[in-house]
């Protein structure tokens, strides 16, 4: 039985839904301590709740959370841990464009059910080119198949003859003959590759690598056992990957809006990087700006629909309806909503604009319904509570600094009074900026040297648990609220959201009070 609350029931004067909610605080910037939601009747268990999110077509997630694109928080290892986990990874851009594409292809690389196009290597080539090649691409594995130029299999070069020591030799002195590298017929794959990898490895022990050829003896693809056994293993995880439709991880990258020396988009450069990144399987673009309502952003977010009509991306920030509708014009499917709310940010102490995120969601809100676009609220989440609270009118939200302490995060450990810290800083601080981001906080690299109003500061944050853990932590929170709300999934949460006002006094119930408290809260 469905448990429905009468019209004449005292809740509905207090606990209001989103459209009667926020116009009657209209008057008021509100974030996320401002307000509290409702538990409503609920029919779900906590872990029967979906965190599945849908950012475009074609953008699947399993859990709604984003690493942040800067410099401290995502590179490849946060990026692949990220999709591992069900979210996505934004890798920043404050790297020169190669070293960027290097580490797409190592998310899009990492684990594989079938790799359908492995990188293959020819019999002249020297085993130093292979290094260089390992080098330059940033490849984490060095075993190859060998082929010639029709594609047929006529060995493997196995990785660990792949050293300085061997530069001179060439593959074809190196490598594994055909006869005795193990191979599979494609057509013995059947409904179930995996399955049948899985077995292939059991019944041949020691093996690390199964090639999959046709019946020219063309090579048709790779299985690795730990990538075969990763995916075994998934099937029981908590957390399960988000996968492109190639079954590899997905991946997003942030771009900058480079200018020429006479202040234009440089159009040629901004193409060239796009397409670079689309040729290393990207999922997802994000043009990352403090001011996404902007002629520069709109240019370039056209540009790149235009050239690359089935590439999602994403852009902001913005906080009005106005600038959603804006960018959603000018071909952008998923909108990020934030400024200034962010950890390291000081964009509102030192420019004085920015609207309290719950306030600038529900404004956005409103416009994205219209224009058909997704949010992603980011910035200012410090705990799974918060992130429920921005679900409730978004699609997927951004972390950075609650990830900015995980191993999977860029940057050395420092030890300060015998506690672990790891480097965080805004993309507005002047280090970061000094470092290539200036432009998303519309200042050019020359003006640097002059003196620029930085809108973040440089921090440290305590080191934190692997980054599996912290998702785990927060998607299981996300899932409890779900539950307080009867909510089986997004959209229901969305759906059924009831806000109040808490005021200082309900804050301070909220947190653990007048306790000695012996073991913190994750
Ligand atoms: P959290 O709160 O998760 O915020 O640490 C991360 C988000 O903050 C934004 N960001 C900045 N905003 N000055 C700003 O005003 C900065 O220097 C800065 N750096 C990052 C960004 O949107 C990020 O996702």
């Amino acid at each position: 039985m469905v448990a429905k609350s009468s019209i004449s029931s005292p809740d509905h004067a207090f606990y209001k839904p989103a459209d009667a909610f926020f116009p009657a605080h209209a008057d008021i910037g509100l974030t996320y301590d401002d307000v509290t939601l409702a538990t409503l009747y609920s029919e779900f268990l906590p872990r029967d709740t979906s965190l599945e999110t849908t950012l475009s077509d074609g953008l699947h997630l399993r859990i709604p959370i984003i690493s942040a694109d800067m410099d401290t928080v995502t590179e490849a290892p946060m990026a692949i841990g990220m999709a591992l986990a069900g979210g996505l990874g934004l890798i920043h851009c404050n790297l020169s464009e190669r070293e960027q594409l290097s580490q797409v292809s190592r998310v899009k690389n990492n684990i594989h059910g079938l790799i359908e196009e492995p990188i293959k290597i020819s019999p002249h080539q020297l085993i130093g080119d292979v290094l260089a090649l390992v080098e330059q691409r940033g490849f984490g594995f060095r075993t190859f198949p060998v082929v010639d130029q029709n594609g047929t299999l006529l060995g493997l070069l196995p990785g660990h003859i792949v050293r300085p020591r061997h530069a001179a030799i060439t593959v074809a002195e190196a490598m594994t003959p055909r006869d005795q590298v193990h191979c599979i017929h494609e057509r013995e794959l059947g409904d179930h590759p995996i399955a049948r990898a899985d077995r292939f490895f059991s019944e041949h022990i020691g093996i690390h690598k199964l090639l999959v050829v046709d019946n020219a003896d063309r090579l048709r693809g790779l299985f690795t056992i730990s990538d075969v056994e990763r995916i075994m293993h998934e099937r029981h995880a908590q957390l399960k990957p988000a996968r492109d439709s190639n079954f590899r991880l997905v991946c997003g990258a942030a771009l900058s809006t480079p200018r020429l020396p006479n202040g234009e988009l440089d159009r040629d450069r901004i193409l060239a990087h796009v397409s670079g990144l689309v040729e290393r399987g990207v999922d997802v673009v994000a043009v990352s700006t403090a001011h996404g309502f902007s002629k520069g952003v709109g240019d370039t977010v056209r540009l790149i629909h235009d050239q690359f009509p089935l590439l999602p991306i994403i852009a902001g920030n913005v906080t009005s309806g106005d600038g959603v509708e804006f960018l959603a014009k000018c071909g952008a499917q998923i909108v990020k909503i934030g400024q200034g709310p962010g950890s390291i940010c000081t964009t509102r102490i030192v420019a004085g604009v920015g609207i309290p995120q719950l306030t600038a969601l529900y404004v956005a809100s409103q416009a994205a319904k219209k224009a058909g676009v997704t949010l992603i609220a980011d910035g200012g989440i410090t705990k799974s509570g918060d992130i429920v609270k921005a679900l409730t009118l978004s699609q997927a939200v951004i972390c950075g600094g609650l990830l900015a302490g995980c191993p999977e995060a860029p940057g050395s450990l420092m030890e300060i009074n015998g506690k672990l810290y790891k480097q965080y800083r805004g993309m507005g601080s002047l280090a970061a900026m000094q470092s290539g981001s200036a432009a998303r906080y519309g200042h050019a690299n020359k003006d640097l040297l002059r003196k620029v109003a930085a809108e973040g500061v440089e921090a440290l944050k305590e080191v934190s648990p692997p980054l599996d853990l912290v998702l785990t932590q927060l998607a299981g929170g996300i899932q409890s609220g779900m539950g307080y709300l009867g909510a089986k999934d997004l959209d229901h949460l969305r759906k059924k959201a009831r806000y109040i006002r808490v005021s200082h006094a309900g804050q301070r119930e909220s947190a653990p009070h007048d306790i000695v408290e012996v073991k913190a809260a994750n």
